[in-house]
């Protein structure tokens, strides 16, 4: 059966998000029906309303969700209706050459199953497209049955949203894509919802020193309170400068690029040590175009290492993460500065452009 449920739309480039009633498309057998109880605002869905990532239109952004299931198509046995799941935004087949190593987050097949997978369309009867399969700022939505994970039905579903995108790209970074060694010294550079969860995934794996760079300094407060052991303002110090004074002249065994600019990359890979790991989190435009020293990379034995959603397999990190957020390892509650309702999605981009507070969740009534 076709449902309806309450939207918010992004009709053009460069539009603010309007809200809208949609019609979300009869499950196919594939496919699980989500009431979404919560939906952070991660700066990725600022880039693409804004033509900085790619995105469709007219399109229903989000993909940072969590929420009740309400309905499964014929094929689902993995959830039920009434289940809590977090939805993952690459929904991986489990088949392809990428799939079989055990590089889900690689999937060839997540991106093209999920843009042509029934979802919705609008009042018009158009069709809507969806943001990366799990279009979250709605009430509800239809995604694929692999794309959802069941959590435990007593876990905030706020807290769990943000495991779907920030808390899985920066704490996997820390703890998959470049995994953090016991006592190192690490630079994050960049402190929103992306970067603060790559410093608490680098707490966890026991990092000695972390140096947290930002410009925003209620930002850079947030850190400390969080486990950062020094914070750098690139307004008024030189970041590599300043990190290699930190780190014995050398620099950070493992330098966290969470900014998504090229500039940034270039900082990363300047202040990482002879030896050591640039890892680039950001999601920067298509066109951005990163100018190292070659010779760097030779004489120096850097890594550079790029980092696709935190190289995480759903499945088994996203309980992993909300059971370090039970146990008080990964405060990932303290990343929430703001709840809103649906229709105020668009202040929350609005604090995303100032920096204001750390991540906006919508949260809908029940
Ligand atoms: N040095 C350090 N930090 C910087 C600099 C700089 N030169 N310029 C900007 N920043 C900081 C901003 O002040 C902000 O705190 O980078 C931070 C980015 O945080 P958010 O806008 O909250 O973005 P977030 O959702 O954390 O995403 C970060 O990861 O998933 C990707 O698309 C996303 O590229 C983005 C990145
Ligand atoms: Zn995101
Ligand atoms: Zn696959």
């Amino acid at each position: 059966m076709s449902a309806t449920a309450r939207a918010a739309v992004l009709r053009g480039i460069g539009d603010p998000l309007v809200l809208e009633e949609i019609t979300l498309a009869p499950l196919a057998p594939d496919q699980v029906r989500v009431r979404i109880a919560a939906s952070g605002v991660c700066h990725s869905d600022l880039s693409q309303a804004t033509g900085v990532l790619p995105a469709g239109t007219p399109c229903v952004l989000g993909h940072e969700g969590a929420g009740v299931v309400e309905e499964v198509g014929a094929q689902i046995q993995h959830v039920a209706p009434g289940d809590h799941v977090v939805m993952a935004w690459v929904a991986a087949c489990g088949r392809c050459w990428y799939c079989q190593r055990g590089e889900v987050h690689l999937c060839r097949n997540a991106i093209r199953d999920v843009y042509s997978m029934p979802y919705a369309s609008d009042d018009a009867g158009t069709a809507l497209f969806t943001s990366m399969g799990v279009s979250s700022f709605a009430t509800a939505t239809n995604c694929l049955g692999r794309a959802v994970v069941k959590i435990d039905d007593d876990i905030p579903l706020e807290v769990a949203a943000l495991v779907g995108c920030g808390v899985a790209t920066g704490a996997g970074a820390a703890l998959n894509t470049a995994p953090v060694p016991h006592g190192s010294a690490v630079a994050v550079i960049g402190l929103g919802g992306v970067g603060l969860a790559v410093l608490m995934g680098a707490t966890v794996r026991g990092a000695a020193r972390i140096i947290a760079v930002d410009p925003v300094a209620s930002r850079r407060e947030i850190a400390l309170e969080l486990g950062a052991t020094h914070v750098v303002d690139p307004g008024s110090e030189d970041t590599v400068k300043a990190i290699k004074a930190l780190t014995g002249r050398r620099g950070a065994d493992i330098a966290f690029e969470v900014v998504g600019r090229a500039a940034t990359i270039e900082t990363a890979f300047a202040a990482t040590r002879p030896g050591g790991t640039t890892c680039v989190v950001g999601a920067p435009p298509p066109s951005e175009i990163i100018s190292l020293p070659a010779n760097d990379l030779y004489m120096q034995g850097k890594t550079v290492v790029g980092c696709q959603y935190g190289s995480v397999v759903p499945a088994r990190d996203f309980p992993m993460l909300l059971d370090l957020w039970r146990t008080g390892r990964l405060p990932l509650d303290r990343l929430i500065t703001r709840r809103i309702a649906l229709s105020e999605v668009n202040d929350a981009f609005a604090d995303l452009e100032h920096g204001n507070g750390i991540r906006s969740v919508i949260v809908n009534p029940a």
